[in-house]
């Protein structure tokens, strides 16, 4: 409900009086004076009642509608619980609203190729989803996914200390540089960090929102909820890793087979697969070969991403390039590059990489120095044809479940674009720019490229 009652508890302002129905904050046993009471939080709304018109399918016509332009139906699935949990944000602290809850519904709505909201979208639909009431359930699912994917982005800047994010500075940077006038020194940073740590939870906590709302039959939404969960920790876990092998230096190659998929192919892929499968009902087999393409096409997702941030250009990747590099980043394709360096003897390479990885004021000439190297190792070509044999190996998977047909396409060209690789009609070869959000049909289908 857009309760206008939120809005009339501004920060502000005098606590009204008790009304009935209303949850007072606990009172200090010191009055506060005058002036200083602190405001009631809102009410907690009635889902029961006064219901803003629903943004979702409302018959089997509008699921053929969303069909066509999926992240344009997931996008208006989150305006709609984003547009609510601002005007909660409103009632509770106008600062709150502008520098955090603002930025979140931002940073969520205008960005992104809802990837795996089409991924959850597209597994429902070819495992015979049609139900519109689970086609709203599923957009919801989907509209939690992109929430979850604001809440990993913007923790992962901060973690990786990378300032730009979709061509545009990452939140915490932004909250740094909105504050520069006002704060002196460091302080600045560490307001932007906790911002952005906030946002992060913010997010997350939103997403959990979502799903814990999108009721499906009592066995299906046993079945979300612990995809759900499993998929939360293991994002978790990846991410530990990665930054636990950066600062370690561990660089073997199957922890960076283990943290690609932790970090990124279960979230990106696998997991919103199984979501949209768990929704529509599906049995294990056809479950088990969705999730067996999806880890594949994730993990060629992932290591795609760690061939565009040494050798893409910012440009396209929205992200500064090299940025793996001068964090030390425990990726496969380093790891590949100093067990090729370390098996072939070859000490230049391994000086190159030992003096350079994990360098903070690299030239643009040392980097170069550190491409050469993974190329003269072998390294960029082993990872080019690893992605190619996963999105073959993903292809075959999906070929052995049995899927309705025309959404079994959409997903296939899904799961090619994901891993950059040229669509049947040749199309789809060169990641666009990816920063804006795609409404269109053909843009949504083609655009999976390099960009989170
Ligand atoms: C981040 O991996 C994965 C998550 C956000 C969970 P990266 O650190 O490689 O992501 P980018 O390259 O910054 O997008
Ligand atoms: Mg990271
Ligand atoms: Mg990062
Ligand atoms: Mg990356």
């Amino acid at each position: 409900m857009r309760s206008t009652d939120t809005k009339d508890h501004g920060a502000a302002g005098p606590s009204p009086g008790p009304r009935s129905g209303s949850r007072q904050l606990p009172r200090t046993t010191d009055p506060l004076p005058p002036g200083l009471l602190l405001p009631s939080p809102p009410e907690i709304p009635d889902a029961s009642v006064d219901r803003p018109q629903s943004p979702y399918p409302a018959d089997a016509r509008d699921v053929r509608g969303a069909d066509q332009d999926v992240p344009y139906a997931v996008t208006r699935a989150l305006d709609a619980a984003l547009d609510e949990h601002l005007t909660r944000a409103a009632g509770l602290d106008p600062v709150f609203k502008r520098d955090i809850a603002d930025r979140v519904a931002r940073f969520t709505q205008d960005g992104g190729k809802r990837l795996r909201s089409q991924f959850a979208w597209w597994a429902w639909r070819a495992c015979g989803g049609t139900d519109p009431a689970d086609a709203r359930a599923v957009l919801d699912i989907g509209a939690a996914l992109e929430l979850v994917q604001t809440c990993a982005l913007v923790h992962d800047d901060v973690m990786d200390g990378a300032r730009l994010r979709r061509g545009r500075l990452s939140l915490h940077a932004d909250v740094t540089a909105q504050y520069a006038y006002a704060v002196p020194d460091r302080g600045g940073e560490r307001l932007g960090e906790a911002a952005a740590i906030l946002a992060g939870d913010l997010a997350l906590a939103w997403a959990d929102d979502l799903v814990a709302a999108a009721v499906t039959a009592p066995a299906t939404d046993r079945r979300v909820r612990d995809v759900w969960s499993a998929m939360r920790t293991e994002m978790v876990a990846g991410q530990y890793l990665d930054v636990q092998g950066q600062a370690t230096s561990v660089r073997s190659v199957a922890r960076a087979v283990r943290a690609a998929c932790l970090k990124s192919a279960l979230y990106t892929v696998e997991r919103p697969m199984a979501l949209g499968a768990a929704v529509a009902g599906a049995d294990v087999a056809t479950t088990r070969a969705l999730c067996s393409a999806g880890r594949c096409v994730g993990m060629a997702f992932q290591l795609r991403d760690d061939l565009h941030d040494v050798f893409g250009d910012t440009r396209s990747t929205g992200k500064p390039s090299g940025g793996d590099v001068r964090d030390g980043k425990p990726t496969y394709l380093v790891a590949v590059a100093q067990a090729r360096a370390e098996a072939a003897g070859d000490h230049r390479a391994l000086a190159v990489l030992r003096r350079r990885l994990g360098s903070a004021d690299l030239t643009e000439t040392d980097l170069d120095q550190v491409r050469e190297v993974l190329v003269a190792t072998g390294a960029r070509a082993t990872v080019e044809a690893k992605i190619a044999r996963l999105a073959e190996q993903g292809t075959r998977h999906l070929n052995r479940a049995v899927l309705d047909t025309g959404p079994r396409r959409r997903l296939d060209r899904l799961l090619r674009s994901a891993a950059g690789l040229p669509l049947p009609d040749g199309s789809g070869a060169p990641p666009p720019p990816g920063h804006a959000v795609s409404v269109s049909l053909a843009l949504a289908a083609e655009s999976e490229g390099a960009v989170r």
